[in-house]
């Protein structure tokens, strides 16, 4: 289910997999080159979320998508509306400070045909600066899920 208002586009959840469902539905608002900050506690459903983002553009089956906590960057190669789309899921949460962020190197990764998807963004200043938007998942209690989808 989606309402929208101006950029603002909100979508509800009852399930792991019903989350996944409104990845692959949201994916029709994206229009990449973007870098986008997941919002929403651990257990949220922001991995879950890239899951049906990542099948809508063909870059990978859900299963595929894992947290990349450990990894901090899963890269996928996928298309959208006839284009090419390289779609990079990252994880900072466990990175400290600018200087361990720089060394990822995102100024390189942000290509033309970049759909950047990154959890725990909003640690980083620098990160909400260049950021051309926001999906923040809460939890309304059990599995329910409120996802609002904000776009510059
Ligand atoms: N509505 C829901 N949306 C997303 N995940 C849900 C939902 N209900 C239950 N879950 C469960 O919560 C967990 C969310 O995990 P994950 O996507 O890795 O969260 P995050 O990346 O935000 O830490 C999964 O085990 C998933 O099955
Ligand atoms: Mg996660």
């Amino acid at each position: 289910m989606m309402t929208a208002t101006a950029k603002t586009h909100t979508f509800t959840s009852e399930s792991g997999a019903g989350t996944v469902e409104v990845g692959r539905e949201l994916a029709a608002i994206l229009h990449p080159p973007q870098l986008l900050l997941l919002e929403g506690d651990l257990g949220a459903g922001k991995t879950t979320l890239v899951k049906g983002i990542a099948a809508a553009l063909n870059a990978a089956e859900p299963e595929e998508v894992t947290s990349p906590t450990f990894t901090l960057l899963h890269e996928f190669e996928g298309s959208w509306k006839g284009k090419k789309v390289r779609l990079l899921h990252l994880d900072v949460y466990r990175l400290e400070g600018e200087r361990q962020l720089e060394t990822l190197g995102i100024e390189e990764l942000v290509t033309d045909e970049a759909l950047v998807l990154v959890e725990w963004g909003n640690k980083f200043p620098s990160l909400v600066k260049r950021a051309t938007g926001d999906i923040r998942i809460e939890s309304c209690g059990g599995d329910k899920r409120k996802i609002t989808v904000e776009l510059k």
